[in-house]
């Protein structure tokens, strides 16, 4: 009698692993994704946990943004051009590699910063 009921029971534990298996991956499903959408239209004002607070002057931006990965870098002399230029490659350095990161609006002041600051050719 006991013997006859094992077949069944394996049956049972396979549906129940199954509809275990079904929840989870519904409740899998139901995780927020991290809206993290670097090249959005509308990211002008957009601000998530790895930008500054607004505000920020141009010289704090540049101390804390580019302290990430390197000693601050000395403020040689270059062209506006490639200073703002420089200061976007980096920018994109630090949104790929996860780093807190200048939105639109805090390049320029960073670049007038530096250029108000660099070494006379
Ligand atoms: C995400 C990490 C990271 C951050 C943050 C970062 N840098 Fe860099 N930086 C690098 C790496 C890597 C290099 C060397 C490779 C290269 O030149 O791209 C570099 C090189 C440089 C150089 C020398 C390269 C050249 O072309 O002369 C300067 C100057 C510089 N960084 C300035 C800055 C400034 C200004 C900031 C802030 C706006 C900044 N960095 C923030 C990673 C970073």
């Amino acid at each position: 009698m006991k013997n006859q009921f094992k077949p069944m029971n394996n049956i049972v534990a396979i549906i129940v692993t199954l509809v275990f298996a079904v929840i989870f991956f519904v409740l899998f499903m139901l995780i927020p994704e991290p809206k993290d959408n670097p090249s959005s239209p509308s990211g002008q004002s957009a601000r998530d946990a790895r930008t500054y607070p607004s505000g920020m002057t141009g010289e704090i931006l540049f101390d804390k943004s580019c302290s990430q990965c390197h000693t601050l870098p000395p403020l040689t002399h270059r062209t506006p051009e490639d200073w703002r230029i420089l200061v976007l490659k980096m920018n994109r350095n630090m949104q790929q590699s996860g780093k807190n990161y200048l939105t639109p609006e805090e390049i320029q002041p960073v670049v007038d910063y530096i250029l108000s600051r660099q070494k006379p050719a």
